[in-house]
């Protein structure tokens, strides 16, 4: 039987948790044998009780003997190296890894015989959209970083017709249109807002109309960036300095600016720098959801809101950590997904000719599948 384990999440701010009674109860169907540990659901409303009514054993944190003898670790983000170091060799470790760049878990992995799954990696194919973690959580930041706006903003977000006066609607820029963007987008239309939205993917433009907002065309020069597997690649410095002056005009005229623009594994795109920030009203509102990695703003700060001229700067990279209920409910759901990949009759087998395995397998027993993510030349 396959032992599986769900730990208390460790790393500063998470609150959310790898699996939940619902979920712990298909894995009890599928012939494992769950351990979570001690108060690892609590922060996201699942406490011990409802774990042990869906069959789970609840154990200590950190515990030794239950590290060593577990086949299946799910996390939310990776333990710390040291706990790592507690597993036994071949056990498997899935979950989002933060692998880009990530020396450290690279050797750890190495050092250990781990076999590790990043859903970071997991290829953007139409079935992997139930295992899609990066998805459910870049949703969940899309929304929240509306919200957050909208109640930091010196104005209402919808137009309001008063006795006092009519109030225009808020004018709100949402730079990239991925998964967070769309819901930005979508969050800001159901609050009464204007929604302009800079992508580079020509894709985009159709669903960011479907949505009611207004698309910025990407810049007419040669030297327009590609995507690939629907994932922007990076754009040229060149491209970027064009983009920006595009947006200063939009971003002089906005109540709120939320930024989402990413390209896998490399650094965020700079779209707002000093000069345009100095165009923006005070009283408006920045949230910069690419802010680890390092951020789509000049001068935000994870986790941090700073003022400047007036204007708000938000940090926000753990939004989904302040929504872990339902956070942690879809999340949980994707290791699921995945995991009825890895099950095959009761025993734990990782198939190398299942395209969602082979694309997100980072290690297999200790040897590294994907040297080019983890080096540190990964981000640059
Ligand atoms: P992401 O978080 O890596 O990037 C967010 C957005 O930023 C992207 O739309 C990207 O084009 C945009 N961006 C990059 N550089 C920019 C720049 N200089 N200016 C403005 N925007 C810029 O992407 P995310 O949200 O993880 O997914 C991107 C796309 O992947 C989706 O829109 C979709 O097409 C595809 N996808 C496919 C899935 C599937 O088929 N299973 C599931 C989820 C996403």
């Amino acid at each position: 039987m396959p032992r599986v384990l769900i730990p208390f999440e460790v790393a500063p701010g998470e609150t959310r948790v790898a699996a939940t009674p619902e979920t712990v109860k298909k894995f009890r169907e599928m012939g494992c044998d769950v351990f979570v540990e001690q108060d690892a659901g609590l922060s996201a409303g699942f406490g011990g009780e409802s774990f042990k009514k869906s069959g789970a054993e609840i154990v200590p944190k950190a515990d030794k003997p239950t590290w060593n003898s577990v086949d299946l670790l799910l996390c939310v983000q990776s333990p710390p190296i040291e706990s790592l170091a507690l597993l036994k060799d071949g056990a498997l470790l899935l979950g989002l890894l933060a692998p880009y760049g990530n020396n450290s878990l690279g050797n750890a992995l190495v050092s250990g015989n781990l076999s590790s799954i990043a859903l970071e990696l997991l290829p953007r194919i139409s079935r992997a959209q139930q295992a899609d973690a990066l998805s459910s959580q870049a949703n969940i930041a899309g929304y929240k970083a509306v919200l957050i706006a909208a109640s930091a903003l010196d104005r209402y977000f919808p137009m309001l017709m008063t006795a006092a006066g009519t109030v225009q609607p808020a004018k709100v820029v949402i730079l990239g249109a991925g998964v967070a963007g769309l819901q930005a987008v979508a969050t800001a239309k159901r609050l009464g807002a204007v929604v302009y939205v800079s992508d580079i993917r020509p894709a985009v433009k159709e669903q960011v109309e479907s949505l009611g907002a207004r698309f910025i065309d990407p810049p007419e020069i040669n030297e327009k960036p590609s995507e690939s597997g629907g994932y922007a690649k990076a754009a040229s410095e060149a491209f970027l300095a064009e983009q920006r002056k595009q947006l200063m005009k939009q971003l002089s005229e906005a109540d709120v600016a939320i930024c989402t623009a990413q390209v896998p594994g490399k650094k965020a795109p700079r779209l707002i720098d000093e000069e345009m920030l100095e165009k923006m009203r005070p009283g408006s509102v920045v949230v910069d959801l690419a802010v680890a990695q390092g951020g789509n703003c000049a001068g935000t700060k994870s986790e941090e809101s700073v003022t400047r001229n007036g204007v708000k700067l938000i940090g926000a990279s753990d939004l989904p950590c302040t929504i872990p209920n339902h956070a942690s409910t879809l999340y949980s759901k994707n290791l699921l997904a995945l995991s009825k990949s890895l099950l095959k009759d009761g025993e734990l087998i990782i198939n190398l000719e299942d395209e969602l395995i082979s694309g997100s397998l980072l290690s297999e027993n200790g040897v590294i599948r994907f040297s080019e993510v983890l080096n540190p030349g990964g981000i640059n």
